[in-house]
């Protein structure tokens, strides 16, 4: 197996850092590796804000639902989806400047911003540091629009702790491959299949604790009853929705 292919497979969310410093160095290398991603056009429709200011990330915290890795890493990278630089651009030559105010461009801004976090997150873990994504920035990203100060065609849609590991969490359970995979055309679920790829998850040691915890018949309805309710759900979209158009990227 070779480095790449091990740091990929070795991957785990670290949610507990080492109080110690990421150097300028490493920092600049996660940066650069982020910057070198595949990109629509070479357009690079994508921004990072580098957090390293406690302040900040305290600032932060509430919108965050005050998860302990919004506060307790040394640096946390905001991938925003960012059509604004490159329509400042063509304002400055004298093109046209609303051709990126649209949901396509906002799509295509969002794959170049997720490709770039993905790069930081290889290259970080290459390099010993540690990592937990904050789904919370799709959330409430009104409060990281204002706090970053994100200008009309920029919206935050990835945040990511880093730091030096203080734990090291087994390896979490996931589907297997077959799961995801589809060969020529999408090949439907049916209920013995379903059964079939989600019984190792199901009769996991930690699903068996979750529903003991919360009185909860199977998985799903952990999902659908605890974490991620569809009300919550259906709000959020509203909030997004919304910011989506004042950020002029949908009418
Ligand atoms: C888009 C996204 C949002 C996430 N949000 C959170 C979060 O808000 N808090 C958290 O503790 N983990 C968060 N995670 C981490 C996931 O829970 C974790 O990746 C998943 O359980 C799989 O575990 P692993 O990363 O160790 O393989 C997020 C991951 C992704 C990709």
């Amino acid at each position: 197996m070779n480095e790449t292919l091990n740091t990929i497979f070795e991957h785990r969310s670290i949610r507990k850092f080492k109080d110690e410093k990421i150097s300028k160095e490493v920092l600049n290398l996660i940066l650069k590796a982020a910057c070198s991603g595949s990109t629509l056009g070479n357009m690079q429709l994508f921004s990072i804000i580098v957090t390293e200011d406690k302040e900040m990330m305290r600032k932060a915290a509430p919108a965050h639902f005050n998860q302990p890795i919004a506060t307790n890493a040394p640096l946390m990278l905001t991938f925003c989806a960012d059509t604004h630089r490159f329509n400042k651009y063509c304002e400055y030559r004298g093109a046209e400047t609303t051709a990126y105010c649209n949901l396509q461009s906002y799509q295509w801004a969002v794959t170049d911003a997720i490709i770039a976090a993905q790069n930081a997150c290889v290259a970080a873990e290459s390099l010993g540091l540690g990592f937990c994504w904050l789904g919370t920035i799709t959330y409430n990203c009104n409060d990281f629009i204002k706090l970053y100060q994100l200008p009309e065609n920029v919206m935050p849609v990835a945040c990511i702790s880093f730091g030096y590991p203080d734990e090291n969490p087994p390896l979490t359970d996931k589907l297997p491959v077959e799961a995801m995979v589809h060969h020529e055309v999408y090949e439907d679920y049916n209920e013995v299949k379903i059964n079939k790829l989600y019984k190792e998850k199901e009769e996991h040691p930690n699903t068996i604790a979750l529903l003991k915890e919360n009185n909860l018949e199977n998985l799903a309805k952990i999902f659908t009853e605890r974490r991620y309710v569809k009300a919550d759900n259906e709000h959020f979209a509203e909030v997004l929705a919304e910011a989506l158009r004042q950020q002029k990227f949908m009418k």
